[in-house]
C-alpha cells in the first residue's frame, strides 16, 4: 500500500518515530513520580513544547495543552489542572464541550473545526481544532480527567495524534494515584 504513495511511508515513519520518542521522554519524567499534579504539569510542558517543536508538525502550531481533572467539590465537574498556553475557562460539566463529552463518553474527541462543533467552549479564540483524550484510572477505567490539546489552524490532529496522545495519557494514568 505504502509504495504507492510517495512519502506516505515517511509521513508514518515520522510521526510513529515522534509519538515513540515522545513516549520515552514521558517515561522517564513519570519515573518514581505517583503525584497527579506533579505528572499532569510536567507532561503537560512535555508535549506542548514537543508538539510545538518537532518538524513532522510543519503548519499546524499547537497553542494549548493541559488537563482538567476531577473537581472533588463538585461531581460531574472538570477542574483546570496544569496546562501550558494562555489562561482557560476553569470548570466544565460532564456533556459540556468538547472535554465534557470525552470525559461522558470516556472515548478520545477529534475535532477538525472548533466552529463546527456544536457547544465547542471557547476559552481562546486562537484555538481552530482540538484534540481531547480521556484520562482513565487503571483497572475500574473511570474517567478521572481530560487531557486536551488545541491548534490555531484547523484539521491539525488525526489517528496518529489520537493514537499516539491515548498512549501517553494512559501512561500518565498508570504512574498516577487518583
Ligand atoms: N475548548 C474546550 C474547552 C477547554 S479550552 O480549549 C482550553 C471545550 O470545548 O471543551
Amino acid at each position: 500500500m505504502s509504495s504507492f504513495i510517495p512519502g506516505f511511508n515517511d509521513t508514518l515513519n515520522s510521526k510513529a518515530q515522534f509519538y515513540l520518542e515522545l513516549a520515552g521522554q514521558c517515561a522517564a519524567l513519570l519515573q518514581g513520580q505517583r503525584n497527579l499534579v506533579t505528572n499532569t504539569a510536567n507532561v503537560s510542558s512535555l508535549v506542548y513544547h514537543s508538539l510545538l517543536e518537532t518538524p513532522t508538525r510543519e503548519g499546524k502550531p499547537v497553542n494549548w495543552a493541559g488537563f482538567y481533572l476531577l473537581d472533588p467539590k463538585q461531581p460531574g465537574t472538570l477542574a483546570l489542572g496544569p496546562f501550558q498556553g494562555k489562561p482557560a475557562c476553569t470548570h466544565i460539566a460532564f456533556g459540556k464541550g468538547v472535554c465534557g463529552t470525552a470525559a461522558s463518553t470516556a472515548e478520545s474527541v477529534v475535532v477538525k473545526d472548533v466552529s463546527e462543533f456544536p457547544g465547542h467552549i471557547s476559552c481562546d479564540a486562537a484555538s481552530k481544532s482540538e484534540i481531547v483524550v480521556p484520562l482513565k484510572a487503571p483497572g475500574s477505567g473511570a474517567v478521572q480527567g481530560v487531557f486536551d490539546v488545541d491548534a490555531s489552524v484547523v484539521d491539525a490532529f488525526d489517528d496518529f495524534d489520537r493514537i499516539g496522545l491515548e498512549a501517553i495519557v494512559g501512561m500518565v494514568a498508570e504512574a498516577s494515584d487518583f
